[in-house]
């Protein structure tokens, strides 16, 4: 894939952070996320090629748009076929209470190289470069902790984890602590926190936890794109979990995967930041237009580049 669509993604997420962005914390989930989904779908049409939802809004039967198994894009004869891993806001509640890290993100692979991930938990463990190869995800939080500790040469109580404040940590929250390292809880937005590990100066060494299953294979193309590493094994609730898993072809309900098995082959990725966050600054409206920052990374090259861009809303539509 010569042609870094992710380049011209990034307009799409844009327009997706612009739109939710005007809701910021006006108390409304469900407004956010419409507004987001709504211009993220209008604004893919807007781009050549013959794109397929693999991991977003749900089932066909319960999102009206950007649902799994959609076609977006401008297609024409011998347009590029691509599969999508999107969010148009991840961070629905952080975006309803305007606090940090609602982002806009779409990854985007050749077809059939995301896990077709059902919208259920999955444990995840992400790092960054040096700790790469230091994880296991069959392995306790605390030989975990020992292992990055030793490559990234620092001791465990060196160590930051960013772990989800929920009721289901727990015991690896206690776990951590009997372990030494730091925590930092987040209440919502394990995607920026995944891609935090991989990224200087945000002090965060390890993502530890249950989070969203699609948000997980968004974050392991992510990883894969800045040289950092993912794990994660799918959890499920409720036997309908199960069943749902089944038709979409998980055969092996306990497997850990791996970063290429998430997320395979040559991957790209863009996000807009929402809300200010550790990796990316939120939308700033000003009279007549507005700022965004975004980021664009691919993983065969391994450019990462930081996009801010100013909007002119006289010469396009005002959000
Ligand atoms: P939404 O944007 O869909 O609200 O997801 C936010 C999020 O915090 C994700 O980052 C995370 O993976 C997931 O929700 C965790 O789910 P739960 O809130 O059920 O613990």
């Amino acid at each position: 894939m010569d042609r870094n669509f992710a380049l011209e993604f990034v307009r799409v997420s844009e327009a997706a952070a612009l739109s939710a962005a005007r809701l910021m914390g006006r108390g409304n989930e469900k407004a956010a996320d419409h507004a987001a989904v709504e211009a993220m779908r209008k604004a893919f049409d807007t781009i050549a090629f013959d794109g397929t939802v693999k991991i977003g809004e749900g089932e066909r039967d319960e999102a009206p748009m950007l649902f799994i198994g959609e076609k977006v894009g401008n297609r024409k004869e011998g347009s590029t076929k691509l599969d999508l891993a999107l969010d148009p806001l991840e961070g629905t509640t952080i975006t309803a209470k305007g606090g940090a890290n609602a982002l806009s993100v779409i990854a985007v692979a050749e077809e059939g190289k995301f896990l077709h991930a059902p919208d259920t938990y999955m444990k995840k463990i992400a790092v960054g470069f040096d700790a790469r190869d230091a994880i296991d995800l069959n392995a306790s939080a605390t030989e975990n902790l020992r292992n990055i500790a030793r490559a990234k040469k620092c001791d465990v109580r060196d160590l930051t984890v960013v772990v989800m404040d929920r009721p289901r940590h727990e015991d690896l929250i206690t776990e951590i602590r009997e372990a030494g390292a730091r925590i930092w809880m987040i209440g919502d937005g394990d995607v920026q926190a995944a891609i935090a590990t991989s990224l200087p100066d945000t002090g965060v060494d390890v993502l530890m936890g249950v989070g969203g299953a699609p948000e997980g294979v968004i974050a392991a193309a992510a990883l894969k794109c800045v040289g950092g590493n993912f794990q994660g094994q799918l959890v499920f609730r409720k036997d309908d979990e199960r069943e749902r898993a089944s038709k979409m072809g998980i055969k092996d309900f306990d497997r850990v995967y791996t970063m290429e098995e998430l997320a395979g082959a040559n991957v790209m990725f863009c996000a807009t930041g929402v809300t200010d966050g550790s990796m990316l600054k939120g939308v700033k409206f000003f009279g007549g237009g507005a700022k965004t920052h975004s980021v664009v990374m691919r993983s065969e090259t391994g450019t990462i580049r930081f996009i801010e861009t100013h909007h002119d809303f006289s010469k396009k539509i005002k959000v």
